[in-house]
């Protein structure tokens, strides 16, 4: 074999699962083993279509909407919420029905009813059409919370009462972007009530940093997640934003541009909070058939954030 050209691979730490998709993951595997297939999940449980193939084939049956699920089986709710009305009509139809919102949205969640119950009129950073927008938003009744995505949009909001708001936002968001929509709020609305601590989660925020961390040793930048997940998205700009010249998602080893990497000598390599460590190491694997690699971690936090179960799965069948 001829040799093969140096590569540094930079892996930032911490990258993948974060405490939410785990609990997530978990809820359908125990829900599968104490009612036995099928179980229903409304909605991909989390962003990855590797993590939802492997639930399908214990028996998970993933669905858009409740109206596809039969009332004698058990529905798990994703982990990125869920609107109110979809767990009344689960209790309307007597289902039984397990909620695997993370707990950081769910947070959220409680805030923006919080707010609401004092007249305070909600405004919510997000991503219109995320399903966590959706699950948020729908936490109030419609046309209560004001959507902005962007700093253009705080300058076109119509208010209540400029006295008398509150923002609070997706968990996957660009720390950085955020800070600036904050700011335009803050700029035009001084007396708004901001959250108390940043609703993006610690996994969002942790997994950036890492990603600056990175950029400035590489060439290219390679994020594993799913064209749908949020947070993986924020990363691929986060990347670029920290001055990788190419900062790209992949699903797998197999989506890998290897022309696009011609002449590179130091890659980073993350994950989404969705993407499971075995397509990190397919990815590494992948890089070794054509290059001689050099694993370095880049570790800028350590997590031991860990999310218990709703009850219902802790107790005896
Ligand atoms: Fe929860 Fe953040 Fe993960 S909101 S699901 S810990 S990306």
């Amino acid at each position: 074999m001829p040799d093969l050209p140096p590569l540094t691979l930079y892996l930032a730490a911490p990258r993948g699962f974060c405490a939410g998709v785990d609990r997530a993951i978990k809820i359908v595997e125990m829900a599968l083993q104490k009612w036995g297939p099928p179980v229903y999940v409304r909605h991909e449980i989390v962003h990855n279509r590797f993590v939802v193939d492997a639930l399908r084939a214990q028996g998970a049956v993933f669905v858009e909407e409740l109206s596809e699920c039969p009332d004698d089986r058990p529905v798990v709710f994703s982990a990125h919420g869920v609107p109110k009305s979809v767990p009344a009509e689960a209790a309307d139809r007597r289902m039984i029905a397990v909620d695997a919102t993370c707990p950081l949205v769910t947070k959220v969640h409680n805030e923006a009813a919080r707010h609401h119950e004092a007249g305070t009129q909600m405004i919510y950073i997000g991503h219109a059409g995320h399903p966590e927008t959706v699950g948020t938003m729908g936490q109030l009744p419609p046309g209560e919370v004001l959507l902005v995505e962007t700093v253009e949009d705080v300058a076109r909001l119509q208010v209540r009462d400029p006295a008398k708001l509150a923002f609070i936002t997706q968990t996957t968001l660009s720390v950085d972007d955020t800070a600036g929509i904050a700011a335009a709020l803050k700029a035009r609305f001084p007396l708004i009530h901001a959250p108390a601590h940043d609703d993006i989660c610690y996994a969002t925020t942790n997994r950036q940093a890492a990603v600056k961390a990175v950029a400035p040793k590489i060439d290219a930048l390679l994020v594993i997640g799913a064209p749908n997940s949020s947070n993986s998205r924020r990363l691929v700009e986060v990347g670029s934003a920290a001055g990788c010249g190419y900062s790209m998602l992949i699903q797998r080893a197999a989506d890998i541009d290897w022309r696009a990497l011609t002449g590179v000598r130091a890659i980073g390599l993350t994950a989404g909070a969705s993407a499971p460590e075995v397509l990190v190491n397919e990815v590494i694997d992948a890089f070794r058939t054509r290059f001689a690699v050099t694993v370095e971690q880049v570790e800028t936090a350590v997590e031991d954030i860990e999310f218990k179960v709703p009850r219902i799965l802790r107790e005896p069948a």
